[in-house]
């Protein structure tokens, strides 16, 4: 049977994998960033998951405002690493696993979640810049992947709760998978960051702090949080952290913290990364 086993949460900024893909990660600035991921990268390394469900968003390179899927599952062999307007980033493509991923469409959708299918689609920083920081330069990433796109960039996205219900439906789907597979589920995107209009550049470090301390130990109170609450107290883009409650639902009601690195300033956003066991 497959199990998820861990949770993985990072932000995604775009700059954090220019840095790494111009080999600045030794940088005064960048140093702080890649040094929080250390950890990480050797407990990955003695984890060796089989496949990790990456739960992230496009930023508007495979699907355009013409095309917005509320949630989407990605079930083809590969994914090519989008051209975000320059250029793809130098990384491998990403190997599917359309065999798990059909599976969980079937399950996920009969367990009334209405995932929308994706048979080819190219994957932005919100999906790789993850990769990059948890497995460094491999020619070939170590794990499988089976993306899950959320839509954050168009109004209405989806309720903190229903993020969470659906992390529970892909533990239900993944654990019906009769192959032994140690999976992961990662969730990308926040922390507080604001982009455009008269907030941008705006950090709020108290509420990501207590964002963090409730993901592991009260995720029912942020299954409450509503939309507004993020805008106003996390910025416009602090919304991609609904994304995270897809991951926590996954993990069953107990997880444990690992890991935690938080810093600020990665280009104009805060940086938040943490890892958790999930419950037996
Ligand atoms: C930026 C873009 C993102 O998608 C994000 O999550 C954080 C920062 C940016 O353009 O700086
Ligand atoms: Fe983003």
């Amino acid at each position: 049977m497959a199990r998820i086993t861990a949770g993985v949460t990072t932000s995604h900024v775009p700059a954090i994998g220019a840095a790494w893909d111009h080999g600045k990660d030794g940088d005064d600035y960048w140093r702080p960033v890649f040094e929080g991921y250390e950890w990480t990268r050797r407990w990955i390394g003695e984890e060796r998951p089989d496949v990790v469900v990456l739960v992230y968003n496009d930023h508007a390179s495979a699907f355009s405002l013409e095309l917005i899927p509320t949630f989407a599952i990605g079930c083809a062999e590969h994914f090519e690493p989008a051209d975000e307007g320059f250029g793809p980033r130098p990384v491998p493509p990403v190997i599917g696993h359309p065999d798990l991923a059909w599976h969980m469409a079937q399950s996920i959708i009969l367990d009334e979640f209405d995932l929308t299918i994706v048979n080819k689609m190219d994957v932005d920083h919100g999906l790789t810049i993850p990769l990059s920081l948890m497995f460094g330069r491999p020619d070939t990433w170590p794990v499988r992947v089976v993306p899950i796109s959320v839509n954050v960039i168009q109004f209405p996205p989806p309720t903190g709760n229903r993020c969470y219900m659906l992390g529970e439906s892909i533990r239900r789907a993944v654990e019906s998978y009769p192959e032994d597979l140690n999976v992961h589920i990662w969730g990308t995107g926040g922390m507080s960051h604001q982009l455009q209009g008269k907030r941008a550049g705006l950090i709020n470090r108290e509420f990501d702090e207590a964002f963090l301390d409730k993901l592991t130990a009260d995720p029912g109170a942020l299954r409450k949080m509503p939309h507004i609450e993020y805008l106003r107290e996390a910025g416009s883009e602090g919304i991609e952290m609904v994304m995270w409650l897809v991951m926590r639902g996954a993990l069953g009601p107990e997880a444990k913290e690992l890991h935690r690195h938080y810093h600020v300033p990665a280009s104009n956003t805060a940086l938040g990364h943490i890892v958790l066991q999930a419950s037996a």
